[in-house]
């Protein structure tokens, strides 16, 4: 068993998450109600029985649930955002991304026709590409903004970023004052333009669009100004003034529009020396239809524009200095990765040698001969390991990992855990680690959480779900754990999982444990808490409860383990039923 450590960043958290299942014979009850977090730099081991619910808790969170699902409740958050409302847009941008994931079969995540070099180089150049895309869009904003300033300064930059080789990292220092200053100018150039368009705008607002030659006056007054404004506010997308430089564009184009009609309407009465538009000849009216009718339905654009328009110049005059400060601040960061994306380039020489890297990194020998191998020529030890270096090609925060050893045999099973082990510590990733079996996460879990029909019944660090579990069904799991050192075949769980169609009123358990109390059947028993880190959803634990034992394997091996790690002792023993109330008796 491994120390945890204690980090308590969230990465993830899973909120209250209820997934149903519309099927011809009703409603499945997949996951009812689970929470959970995932912590920076640690493994959630998510444990239970085929149909617990585990692989539909890891799909909802890569987005990926059957069509036939029914999202009752919950919220998955990540990054600031819950992602079981985010558009698959989105998704597209974390999924294998940010949030990869392995799962049990390697085969099937690998294409059976392709070299696996070329698989990992594809899934290389796809991440880079995405990088470069997003570089080279932030670039564009930015030079916007620098064309408004003095460009020689920039200039001398960019040739700087242009020469520098390749493998050289930039210093970004320059760059830093450069925007810092330039991105005052701008905000006081911007705030300059608003105290300028602000008024004009509500003065053509006030004219109600009716009056065209009030509007056209209004027009030559504010499109000098509103043409310098769209350049300097053309930020980028994610702050609220995204929609801005539309909108300055639509303006200007319907007022550019309009303004042309008006002047055909102009020509038209000077040809024909009139003083009203009522006055020309019929025909030409018919043919000004459109003039007539035009601007009133510019004017019904131009409304909307303008009254979107004022409230964004509103909104900008009243960002707060810091808010000011947090926008340059996220321009510069921006700026300094898309200079170093856009200077990485991948050619395809690279992409090898990066692949081979890879290779290695997961523990494949021979990596360039095994580069050119298909994947039905490897063995499914090797297979998985190149199933994780494909994960880890976008260095991805979190990994979820579905049962990824269930498929192979004992010792690649403990190869291929090692492995994950060690590239958690190394790349600092979060784990979630989906297994039926609580043997497998002995040496790979920080925390446990323990599904029983689609609920969490025991959640707690390693720790608590090892030497001091409470729930007769960790009990049961812990019992079908075989001894390594014995190989000692323990007894499977009796009986069978339950039908999720008609979830159980109490603890969904109760028909399987033989141990059960009348109340287990009747009430769906609360989360007990054991300790700040552990809880328990069983009635055991209820000071009102009898004695309850543990099976006798699961005191005896607590017991045997807790002789050799003393240090994992439970420090609280608080509550009703507690195994090591039992231990004692057993040494
Ligand atoms: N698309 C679907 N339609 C109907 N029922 C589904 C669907 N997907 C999952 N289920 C049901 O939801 C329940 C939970 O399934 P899930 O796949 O999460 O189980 P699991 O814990 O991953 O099991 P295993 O260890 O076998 O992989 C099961 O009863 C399953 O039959
Ligand atoms: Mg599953």
């Amino acid at each position: 068993m491994k120390k945890t450590v204690m980090n308590n960043e969230k990465i993830l958290e899973v909120k209250d998450l209820r997934v149903s299942f519309r099927t011809d014979s009703g409603t499945v009850k997949a996951v009812r109600g689970i929470s959970f977090p995932l912590y920076k730099g640690r493994t959630m081991a998510i444990v239970g029985e085929s149909g617990s619910g585990k692989s539909v808790t890891s799909k909802a969170i890569l987005g990926i649930l059957a069509n036939n699902k029914i999202v009752e409740d919950g919220q998955i958050i990540y990054d600031g955002k819950d992602l079981l409302k985010i558009s698959e847009e989105e998704f597209t941008k974390l999924r294998g991304v940010k949030i990869s994931m392995i799962f049990q079969d390697p085969l099937s995540s690998l294409n059976p026709i392709m070299i696996v070099g070329k698989q990992l180089t594809e899934a290389m150049v796809l991440k880079h590409k995405a990088d470069k895309k997003e570089a080279i869009k932030v670039l564009k904003t930015i030079n916007g903004l620098l064309s408004l300033t003095d460009k020689t300064e920039t200039e001398r930059l960019m040739k700087y970023v242009e020469e520098t080789p390749k493998d050289t990292s930039i210093d970004l220092s320059e760059f830093e004052t450069l925007f810092a200053d330039t991105l005052e100018r701008e905000i006081k150039k911007q705030e300059d333009n608003i105290n300028i368009l602000l008024p004009t705008l509500k003065e053509i607002e006030a004219a109600g669009f009716e009056d065209l030659a009030k509007c056209e006056e209004a027009f030559k007054k504010t499109y000098k100004p509103l043409a310098a404004c769209e350049l300097g506010i053309a930020i980028e997308k994610d702050n609220d003034l995204s929609v801005f430089p539309t909108i300055v564009k639509d303006f200007c184009r319907s007022a550019k529009l309009a303004k042309k009609l008006i002047e055909q309407r102009d020509a038209y009465m000077a040809k024909y020396n009139v003083q009203d538009f009522y006055d020309l000849p019929a025909d030409v009216r018919a043919k000004l239809r459109e003039v007539i009718t035009t601007p009133e339905a510019y004017s019904e654009k131009l409304k909307a524009a303008t009254a979107t328009l004022i409230a964004h110049l509103e909104k900008l005059t009243s960002k707060s200095e810091e808010e000011k400060m947090a926008l340059s601040s996220l321009i510069l960061e921006r700026y300094a990765n898309a200079v170093v994306a856009s200077k990485s380039e991948l050619t395809s020489n690279q992409a090898k040698h990066k692949a081979v890297k890879m290779l290695q990194e997961v523990g494949i020998k021979d990596a360039e001969k095994r580069y050119a191998q298909y994947p039905f020529e490897l063995s499914g030890g090797m297979r998985q390991r190149i199933v994780i270096a494909i994960a880890l090609c976008s260095s991805p925060e979190i990994l979820i990992c579905d049962e990824p050893t269930t498929a192979l045999d004992v010792t690649i099973q403990s190869q291929i855990l090692e492995l994950i082990n060690k590239l958690k510590e190394e790349k600092n990733l979060s784990i979630v680690f989906i297994t039926h079996d609580l043997g497998v996460v002995a040496n790979m879990a920080d925390d446990i959480a323990v599904m029983y029909a689609g609920k969490i019944v025991e959640q707690g660090t390693a720790e608590d779900i090892f030497y001091d579990p409470r729930h007769p069904y960790t009990w049961a799991l812990l019992g079908s754990v075989p001894d390594l050192e014995t190989k000692e075949k323990l007894n499977a769980i009796p009986g069978t999982p339950p039908n999720m169609l008609i979830p159980a009123k109490g603890d969904a358990f109760t028909p399987r444990n033989v141990n059960a109390l009348e109340v287990d059947s009747l009430y769906q028993p609360p989360f007990f808490d054991i300790s700040e880190t552990h809880k328990v959803a069983t009635w055991n634990v209820d000071e009102r409860a009898p004695e309850i034992r543990a099976p006798e394997i699961v005191v005896k091996r607590i017991a045997a383990a807790l002789k050799e790690h003393p240090e994992f002792a439970p420090k609280a023993n608080n509550m009703k039923n507690s195994i090591l109330n039992y231990i004692k008796e057993v040494k």
